[in-house]
């Protein structure tokens, strides 16, 4: 039986070999490997496809992440909330600055930012948050709407990590289009990833994107040859760039097979768990299908027995990481989150999954909950 991947980037490299291989060799025949011109070529398309005014390519999420707080020119000591259930990333972007999260419980269906919990964060005492980072969890929109009004409410700006979700809209609109800035990531198993490190940025003000292309290099004012600010080695290798722009190709139909797998795998398996909300205004990216079960560990063994991997995206609260424990969690201590990464696993999903192998990881997830 053919070992089944979590992600099987050697199955979209099956594919997608040829346009990636000549797509490299025209780097390497110019040679500009740091901001060649496919660095140029996809800022282009990403900003069209996000409908954002510009688009700042980098060398990861994180980056993107510590670049936008930068150019909001966040301080050290500066609160900002961030959801409590979350890659750490979201969370170390704001230490790295030296700024701090205050953690906030998500949405029970969506896992993402719960804009009442979010609310909480301004009744703390100590000084007022000066911004929101939301997060598009598993591929799934957050509430980017509510959290921009409760932002401005506050005279604060609301930053959307959407470095699960590049691709993902709600009601027509990508959810990289709500924030002041937004990013994402192009880590290799993300929805649209390069071949190592990389990642975006988005906002539509002129002002701060001067700021981001300088941070990205060194804190640089090129045309003066002058270091005004600190900064970063923060830029996109021309070779990622050219491998997205291949990618990018094939994107929306890699999107639409990531939605037939989930939409299966929900058919599949909705007498037994809560599958993931889809609501109709809603197209998510599918990052992961994310399931809640009783006895995790168990149904994990069972199905690493049938070799079927699975994956705990994430296990605990970041609050109760070691390094994040002295920061604020807002009232009411974020029972959604908590309860969330004591249950949550999830199951492979990719465009390159055919119906047989969506198939055996039904089966092996049925009878792993059946047979508790
Ligand atoms: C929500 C979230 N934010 C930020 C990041 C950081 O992205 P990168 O790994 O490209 O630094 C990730 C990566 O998994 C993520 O999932």
């Amino acid at each position: 039986m053919p070992t089944i991947q979590f992600v099987d980037l050697a199955a979209q490299q099956l594919i997608l070999g040829d346009q990636i291989s000549r797509r490299i060799s025209t780097v390497l025949d110019h040679g500009s490997y740091i901001m060649g011109p496919e660095v140029a070529e996809l800022e282009e398309l990403l900003a069209a496809r996000i409908q954002r005014q510009h688009c700042v390519t980098c060398a990861s999420g994180t980056d993107a992440l510590q670049m936008a707080l930068m150019a909001l020119e966040v301080l050290p000591g500066d609160r900002v909330v961030v959801p409590d259930f979350t890659f750490v990333a979201t969370a170390e972007a704001v230490r790295l600055v030296g700024a701090e999260p205050v953690f906030a419980d998500v949405d029970p269906i969506t896992y993402n930012l719960d804009p009442e919990s979010a609310a909480l964060a301004w009744d703390l005492p100590g000084p007022s948050p000066v911004g929101i980072i939301a997060v598009d969890l598993f591929g799934h929109p957050a509430q980017g709407e509510q959290l921009e009004r409760l932002a401005n409410r506050h005279g604060a700006w609301l930053i959307t990590d959407g470095a699960q979700s590049f691709g993902a809209m709600r009601d027509g609109r990508s959810s990289l289009s709500h924030g002041v800035i937004a990013t994402t990531s192009f880590y290799p198993s993300k929805p649209l990833g390069a071949y190592g490190d990389g990642g975006a940025i988005f906002c539509d003000d002129d002002q701060i994107v001067i700021a981001l292309r300088s941070i990205r290099n060194h804190g640089a004012d090129v045309s003066r040859g002058l270091h005004d600010r600190v900064g970063l080695t923060g830029r996109l290798d021309t070779l990622q760039a050219a491998v997205l722009l291949a990618k990018l190709e094939v994107f929306d139909s890699e999107i639409e097979a990531r939605q037939r797998v989930a939409t299966r795998y929900s058919t599949a398996l909705c007498d037994l768990v809560s599958p993931p909300s889809n609501p109709a205004n809603v197209d998510p990216v599918w990052a992961q299908y994310t399931i809640e079960v009783e006895g995790r560990d168990e149904v994990r063994l069972n199905m690493a027995e049938k070799q079927i991997p699975t994956c705990v995206f994430y296990p605990r609260p970041i609050h109760e990481n070691a390094a994040y424990t002295a920061c604020q969690v807002v009232l009411g201590g974020n029972q959604v989150t908590s309860l969330a990464t004591s249950r949550v696993i999830s199951i492979p999903i990719h465009a390159y999954l055919d119906e047989p192998v969506q198939d055996r990881i039904i089966s092996a997830l049925r009878s792993a909950l059946v047979g508790q």
